[in-house]
């Protein structure tokens, strides 16, 4: 038998008792697929005496993370703890002083500290991995970081929220408000313990930091994104995308161009019948597309025991195996610096007005769109509700610069009871 892989579990939440669960419960599938056995010398949580539902006989307890993660017996250590800051990244910082191999699912100390960990894991000669940390059970950083290693990455998206993405499908289907359905969302347990990091945009921003990283080979630059939640969509938005055929997503995209590079998560329209467009409840898609490999779709649980636990196991098996990648792909001293920009490409806007009832408002509002060089694709006006006239815009790609000039005019024009709204179409 070849010498067991040894590691110590810091957090024993959902994932972490989930992880336990699987190992006993797989435990032969496990050892024949990692060429040995995993054995857990150690774990340390809140709390001792909770009933997890898990037999920790054999194991022992530990009081406190960073003692966990430099025990001399672990070759793992395994942080389940999450939180930017604190506990989970001394006991990181500890670990990779100790020369210990890491797996983490903690995205928000990843996207904030994660250059710095990275470069010094790299320097300590020891392995990050972090797939869990990204989209639950779906396995897109080996996707980005092994199958897709050879080609150059175009574009990273997806809907990587799974609670956000709850709360805009139930809107849809039951007519409810965003209040409405955000308490209900609360009720499931689905929400964050601080919930601005759902519908704040956070969670999903910190998810596609990661990712871009390592699809462009830049340093993590979270800070470089912009965000945008989901708390003032209304139903009418999402009613009114429903006529024109889009439906309403809190979608992450990144690009990068010669300018820099658009890191970007906002509530955006996407067609109805498209891979994002139907993706409901708290499920994730993410899209990788690829210069040669065209457009790669990973779709499932972003979240969840099973799904997230079974990301993890699948770290630590990479690592019984002695399989080493840098953290984000390459060694993390040659990440370029991102330069963040605004926008790298072109994209269609929906605009929502609200006109005054009086002749030639059309006519100004199309001049206000030809002036500024941006092409009418769609526009549809619902009659008039107590003497102003809904209208709704679709236009051909243009760029933001362009689009504020039309809004400016607009504004200014004296044609619109309310500010015009206007949010971005992505297409897949
Ligand atoms: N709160 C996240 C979601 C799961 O709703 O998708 C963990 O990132």
């Amino acid at each position: 038998m070849n010498k067991p892989l040894v590691i110590g579990v810091a957090g024993l939440g959902t994932v972490g008792a989930g992880v336990l669960q699987m190992l006993e419960d797989n435990a032969d599938l496990v050892t024949g697929r990692a060429g040995r056995p995993i054995r857990v010398a150690a774990v340390c949580a809140r709390s001792r005496n909770k009933d997890r539902g898990l037999s920790l006989s054999g194991i022992d307890w530990e009081q406190d993370p960073v003692r966990l993660a430099a025990r001399p017996d672990i070759d793992v250590f395994v942080e389940l703890i999450g939180g930017e800051e604190g506990p989970a990244k001394q006991a990181i910082e500890a670990a990779i002083r100790a020369g210990k191999s890491i797996v983490t699912a903690n995205k928000a100390l990843l996207a904030v500290h994660g250059n710095g960990i990275a470069v010094a894991a790299e320097a300590a000669g020891v392995t990050l991995r972090f797939e869990a940390a990204v989209a639950g059970g779906i396995p897109v950083v080996k996707s980005l970081t092994e199958s897709l290693a050879g080609d150059r990455v175009l574009r990273v998206m997806g809907v990587m929220n799974g609670t956000c993405n709850y709360i805009l499908t139930r809107m849809e289907s039951t007519g409810k408000s965003y209040g409405e359905i955000f308490a209900e969302a609360e009720g499931l347990g689905y929400l964050e313990a601080d919930p601005t990091l759902d519908v704040g945009g956070i969670d999903a921003g910190h998810k596609l930091a990661l990712l871009a990283s390592i699809a462009f080979g830049t340093k993590v630059d979270f800070k470089g994104m912009e965000i945008e939640g989901i708390e003032r969509i209304s139903i009418g938005d999402i009613e009114q995308a429903g006529d024109m055929g889009y439906r309403v997503k809190l979608v992450c995209v990144s690009r990068i161009s010669d300018q820099g590079l658009e890191q970007r998560t906002q509530p955006c329209l996407v067609p109805a019948n498209s891979p994002l467009g139907q993706v409901e409840d708290a499920t994730n898609i993410v899209v990788l597309e690829g210069e040669r490999t065209g457009p790669v779709f990973l779709r499932g649980a972003g979240a969840g025991q099973g799904p997230t636990a079974s990301a993890v196991l699948g770290d630590i098996i990479d690592i019984a195996r002695g399989r080493k990648i840098s953290t984000f792909g390459q060694p993390a001293d040659t990440l370029r610096p991102a330069k963040p920009i605004r926008v790298a490409a072109m994209v269609p806007y929906y605009v929502r007005l609200l006109l005054v009832d009086r002749p030639g408002v059309l006519a100004t509002v199309a001049a206000a769109f030809g002036d500024a060089g941006i092409s009418i694709n769609r526009l549809r006006q619902y009659g008039h509700a107590d003497k102003a006239a809904p209208v709704l815009i679709v236009t051909h790609p243009t760029g933001r610069t362009e689009l504020s000039q039309a809004l400016d005019a607009i504004r200014s024009s004296g044609v619109s009871v309310n500010d015009p709204v206007a949010i971005r179409i992505e297409e897949v």
